[in-house]
């Protein structure tokens, strides 16, 4: 009699908890499943830029290319983070073909002072990855542009713009420079940004999570204009969903919501090296050259409709955030290269700092 109750005393307890942990397996499957891009594909010769490569999917991505032979430029934050990141990059591929360089994105100064001493002190650059981002609560950046936006999305903005005319002097149609702009998809819920939003002006409550989602539709608005304005020119232009990943980047979420995210990224979601896959195939791979302007997940195309845009909406965009650059007084092209004077005096001059092999 003993016996019999306590057996159903314990199916009751383990039959609930087989079901909730085969659950928990099953979407942590659908979440993690990825493809992998060939792993015997080199970058040997390329020079590759990846913003907010000093932790998370940027700093596995930057681990990653400099293992398969590229010169990786990785833009940090803050120039102690600049250090650190060199020595991790160097120390984890043995690789001296690492540059590391300072440049907040907070700071519309900042990107302009990186871009000219790259633009300067670079040959060339094949790829630049605008994969830096945060999610936090509002704040404004030095520009006093909405936090969100301003890092997410408008400093990018001007980097890709500061930088198209040295990526087009080598892109051709048949090979071009390559733009990966990391996105996620939840982007199809955000909403077109107007001027206001961008300065954050903003009417009523603030969504963290909205305005999120409109930086990415906007970083993807702009991967669909350049692959508009360049494509014939010789830039190839990609937004990348990496899907839910394992990072620091839900560190601000806070209350009950926040710890359940927190813990759903260490449980569930995939790390960043199934993260940077899709990445390397947009980087890599000849299948995404007829298909500049889409979104991939996956390494495939993935659908990023969202039935409030159109491709006037896509050029306003374009046009509203050059007026916005240029109201903060920075420029939209960088000063001419200063003519053969010896570069050594250079090293170190501007806002930005090099930590060089
Ligand atoms: N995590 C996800 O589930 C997920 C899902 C979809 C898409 N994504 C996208 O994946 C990309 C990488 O994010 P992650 O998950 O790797 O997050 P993360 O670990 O927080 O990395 C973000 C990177 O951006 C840098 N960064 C932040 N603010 C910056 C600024 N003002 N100037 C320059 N760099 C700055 C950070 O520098 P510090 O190291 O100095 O903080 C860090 O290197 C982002 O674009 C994100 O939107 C992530």
């Amino acid at each position: 009699m003993l016996e019999g109750t306590l057996s159903v005393y314990a199916f009751i307890l383990i039959f609930p908890l087989a079901v909730i942990g085969g659950l928990i397996f099953l979407i942590r499957n659908f979440i993690r499943s990825t493809e992998y891009f060939d792993a015997d594909a080199r970058f040997d010769g390329k020079t590759i830029v990846v913003t907010g490569g000093s932790s998370g999917l940027g700093r596995a991505l930057s681990v990653e290319l400099a293992k398969r032979g590229a010169r990786v430029i990785v833009a940090c934050r803050t120039k102690a983070r600049r250090d650190s990141t060199a020595f991790f990059l160097r120390s984890k591929t043995g690789s001296f073909n690492v540059r590391t360089m300072f440049m907040d994105l907070t700071s519309l100064d900042s990107v302009y002072d990186f871009c000219q001493e790259l633009a300067e002190t670079e040959e060339k650059i094949d790829a630049v990855v605008n994969n830096a981002a945060t999610l936090c609560p509002q704040s404004k950046t030095s520009d006093d542009l909405d936090m969100m936006l301003g890092v997410n999305y408008v400093g990018h903005f001007l980097l890709t713009n500061l930088l198209s005319e040295k990526l087009l002097k080598h892109g051709t149609s048949s090979s071009p420079v390559r733009l990966v702009n990391v996105v996620c998809g939840s982007l199809r819920s955000g909403h077109i940004v107007n001027m206001d939003e961008l300065e954050g002006k903003c009417a009523g409550g603030y969504s963290m999570r909205g305005v999120y989602r409109s930086s990415k539709l906007a970083l993807h608005l702009m991967t669909k204009e350049l692959a508009h304005k360049h494509g014939d020119e010789g830039i190839a232009a990609y937004s990348v969903d990496p899907g839910y990943l394992n990072t620091g980047l839900y560190r601000n979420l806070e209350g009950p919501f926040g710890k359940f995210n927190q813990t759903c990224a260490k449980i569930l979601y995939r790390t960043t090296e199934e993260g940077i896959q899709t990445v390397l195939y947009c980087l890599g791979s000849k299948d995404v050259l007829k298909e500049s302007g889409s979104m991939f997940k996956d390494c495939r195309i993935s659908d990023a409709r969202n039935s409030d845009w159109t491709e006037k909406h896509v050029k306003e965009l374009w046009d509203r955030t050059s007026e916005l650059i240029l109201s903060k007084g920075i420029k939209m092209q960088l000063a001419p290269p200063e003519q053969d004077e010896e570069e050594e005096g250079e090293e170190e001059g501007g806002n930005s700092e090099a930590s060089e092999e």
